[in-house]
This record gives C-alpha cells, structure tokens and sequence, in this order.
C-alpha cells in the first residue's frame, strides 16, 4: 500500500464535496459525506460509465401496504447516493454497495485528513 497527499483538506471539508485524482492509470472519486470520507473508483460495474462524475443525492424508500394497495415513499440516505450519470444505478457510498443488488460493490480506499492533507492509501 502506498500514501498519496491528493490535496489540501479545505477542498473537501463540506460534506457534499468530491476531489477526483488521478494516480498512475486510476481514476477515483473522493467524496465528503456527512463528515466521513469514502473514495472509490470512477468505473461503474454496469457498463464501464464514470459513476464518480455523477450527481450525489438520497433516494426514495418505498413500503406496500397489501391490505390496502397504498404505497408509502420516503426520502433517506440523503448525500450518501452516487447516481450513475450512464444509466442511474444508485450506489450507496457509506454501504458500499448498489441498491438494486447488494451483492455488487465496488473497491474501496482509506481516507485521512493529516496536517490539512487529504491523504489517500492505494
Ligand atoms: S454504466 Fe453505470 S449505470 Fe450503466
């Protein structure tokens, strides 16, 4: 494993703020969510598409009620949705997974803030 000082920590202290970084051939997104920092590959599993360049957002929670037919639909996991900007699959950064399957993930690299230094390990 190795240490990349990828940029000062005043560019990604909001939560909601990305920094995509380039080392050697890997393109990875690193993203602020809710104070917590995730990076990720910007390669979507579905077919190949840049799902670090997509819109971070939440996500619609349905329930069926069968007795009655009534569907209840609530907003969660707000900021902590990756939406494919190719064809939408939605993936959950803090999980690491994709909603519709969470059986696929992604590859995952440790973040820390050291002397307001971004630091990714690879
Ligand atoms: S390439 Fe990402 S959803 Fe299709």
């Amino acid at each position: 494993m190795s240490e990349h000082v990828v940029a000062d920590a005043g560019e990604i202290s909001t939560p909601g703020d990305r920094l995509m970084v380039t080392i050697g051939s890997r393109q990875i997104g690193i993203f602020n969510v809710n104070g917590e920092y995730y990076a990720y590959p910007n390669w979507c599993p579905h077919q190949d598409g840049p799902l670090c360049a997509g819109p971070v957002d939440g996500t619609t929670d349905a329930v069926y009620d069968r007795e009655t037919l009534t569907e209840t639909e609530t907003w969660v996991k707000d900021g902590e949705i990756l939406r494919c900007p190719w064809h939408s699959w939605e993936f959950d950064m803090v999980e690491n997974e994709f909603l519709h399957d969470s059986d696929i993930t992604l590859p995952s690299f440790p973040v820390r803030i050291e002397d307001d230094d971004v630091i990714l390990i690879l």
